[in-house]
């Protein structure tokens, strides 16, 4: 969330992150965008983006925030994977976020506001809600982003009120030379180009994860496809990671919901983490967010699997120090840190049972 005041990281560095220098293509929705907050009479209320995982719904969010700041619109930003899905989390988030006043109505009239919710998928189970009470009560200027792995359920489309005021946008793979421009981007060599652009066909994620690969020296060639290309990019990637202790902090990372250096520190029992969190920061697949560090799901579930594979003894012992600083965390502190401490706790058991013992 934008300005949320616990951020472990300054936001100065979110928002000068290597994403924004590497941003590609997305011209029409970013128009589209900028238009709707700049009308005097906006014909659009909500654009809803759809696309699988890793085609660049999240970046593009952080784009549309950037744009509706250089507006001078305010900016509230929620993500379904922070928020348990019932009305009164969407509530307290977003109170967090803008400014509601007694009246009920969220936002000032006068105030333009632009409304971002990512991974609306997980929040389906209120969709109704979100549809029929959330989305009539900001002021008739706001526009809301939202974005979703997948398309809006049908009474979005039928319900004639909202026909007129609702833009349903697909996220497709990046064209040939969107993908060439953000390997140039990234400092890729161009000899390699072709090679990456045919081996991912231009999905955002399998891109930024072969040239994360590419400028490490592994093998960015992918003859012949696999069928699960994401797990065997990333494999590549664990195979370049400098040393050890950097594969154990991404295993880490992959483990708990949000990384913060304090974490790193205890769980990779280090005096000082911030080289090892730095590092992790910039690779291609992990996003800064207001909590700390967090990798794309898919880099996530491939490094949880490799390691539970390979090591289930080291999987275990990871697990129990990640455990033993949250639980450190629900101990002492109290209101919304403890509220977010039990949030991570669940995160991390939440693919556990019959693998390992309750934590010691
Ligand atoms: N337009 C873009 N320009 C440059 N890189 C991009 C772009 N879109 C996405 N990427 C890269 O792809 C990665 C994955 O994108 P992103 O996290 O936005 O996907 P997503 O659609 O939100 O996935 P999910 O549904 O799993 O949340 C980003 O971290 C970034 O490295
Ligand atoms: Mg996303």
């Amino acid at each position: 969330m934008e300005g949320t005041a616990q951020s472990s990281i300054p936001l100065g560095d979110v928002l000068n992150s290597r994403r924004r220098r590497t941003f590609v293509g997305r011209r029409v929705e970013r128009e589209l965008v900028r238009a709707g907050l700049e009308s005097a009479d906006p014909q659009l209320s909500v654009l809803f983006l759809h696309g699988p995982g890793g085609i660049g719904k999240t970046t593009l969010l952080g784009e549309f925030a950037e744009i509706a700041a250089e507006t001078g619109a305010s900016v509230a930003r929620l993500d379904g994977r922070d928020i348990p899905p019932s009305p009164s989390a969407v509530l307290a988030a977003l109170g967090e976020a803008v400014d509601v006043p007694d009246t009920g109505a969220i936002a000032r009239a006068e105030e333009r506001l632009c409304l971002l919710i990512d991974t609306y998928e997980v929040l389906t189970p209120i969709d109704e809600w979100v549809r029929t009470q959330l989305l009539p009560r900001l002021p008739a200027t706001a526009l809301t982003v939202i974005a979703a792995r997948t398309p809006p359920s049908s009474e979005w489309r039928s319900d004639a009120a909202w026909s007129e005021l609702l833009r349903v946008v697909s996220l497709r793979n990046l064209t040939p030379q969107e993908s060439r421009e953000f390997l140039r981007a990234v400092a890729v060599p161009p000899p390699l180009h072709e090679r990456i652009c045919r081996a991912t066909h231009g999905h955002p994620l399998a891109l930024a994860l072969l040239a994360d690969v590419a400028s490490r020296g592994g093998e960015v060639s992918a003859d012949p496809l696999t069928p699960d290309l994401m797990a065997e990019l990333m494999q590549r990637f664990i195979a370049v990671v400098p040393s050890p202790a950097h594969r154990r902090a991404l295993e880490v990372c992959a483990l708990a919901r949000v990384t913060t250096e304090a974490l790193l520190r205890d769980a990779l029992g280090l005096e000082d983490a911030h080289e090892m969190f730095v590092w992790l920061r910039q690779l291609s697949f992990v996003d800064p967010g207001p909590d700390g560090l967090a990798p794309h799901d898919m880099a996530r579930d491939v490094i949880d699997a490799d390691l539970r594979w390979r090591d289930l003894d080291a999987y275990t012992d990871v697990f129990h120090r990640v455990c033993r600083h949250i639980r450190h965390s629900l101990l002492s502190c109290t209101g919304r840190e403890q509220q977010r401490a039990i949030f991570d706790l669940k995160f991390v058991f939440r693919n556990l049972p019959g693998v390992l013992s309750p934590v010691e």
